[in-house]
């Protein structure tokens, strides 16, 4: 894998890119996965923006979101196996918190499944468990998890990089 990764704004025609991380990224057992419609939904609503990562001509991250007043949220983030452990998660993630900053806002939010090996990505990258919802997330075979609340203030983190 010798290209490097190239993070570009996805629009509605990138859906079939997105499909293919969205299928290959999400455990089916979670039921996380948003299908082609619900994606296209929710990108046509104000303030909802996509990105897609590729490596040389394949897919290989994406990551969606949106921002309401100055309160930025990623609704989904995921990266196909083989493109893993190489740094593609925090890159977008840092995308995201670049583009949220220059859409005017003052904290990134998000919700993940209990759990999941992303909160060690998302505590890396500086968010703080800000709640629990118990039981939000249905799995399969009636599964059911708790989702965590993690916030990332970039007033908070401004502070802090003055003072290091
Ligand atoms: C979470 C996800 C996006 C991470 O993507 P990635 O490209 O592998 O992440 P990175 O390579 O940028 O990892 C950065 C750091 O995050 C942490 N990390 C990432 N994946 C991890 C895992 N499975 N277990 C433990 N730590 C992990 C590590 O600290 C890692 O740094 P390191 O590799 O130097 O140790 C990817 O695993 C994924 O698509 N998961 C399934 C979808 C999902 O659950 N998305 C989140 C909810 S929307």
């Amino acid at each position: 894998m010798s290209d490097a990764p190239v993070i570009t704004p996805a629009l509605a025609a990138d859906i079939a890119p997105v499909m293919v991380v969205m299928n290959e990224a999400f455990d089916p057992a979670f039921g996380e996965a948003w299908s082609a419609g619900q994606c296209l939904g929710i990108l046509g609503l104000p303030g909802v923006w996509m990105v897609l990562a590729t490596v040389g001509e394949d897919p290989a991250g994406f990551a969606l979101c949106r921002i309401v007043l100055d309160e930025a949220e990623l609704l989904l983030i995921g990266v196909r196996p083989a493109f893993r452990r190489i740094g593609l998660g925090r890159s977008l993630l840092a995308n995201v918190e670049q583009t949220a900053k220059a859409r005017g806002a003052a904290c990134l939010h998000l919700e993940v499944r209990d759990g999941n090996p992303a909160i060690e990505l998302y505590r890396h990258h500086g968010f703080a468990e800000t709640g629990r919802r118990k039981d939000y997330y249905r799995g399969r075979e009636g599964r059911i998890f708790d989702a965590l609340s993690l916030s990332l203030s970039f007033a908070v983190q401004n502070a802090s990089n003055m003072e290091s």
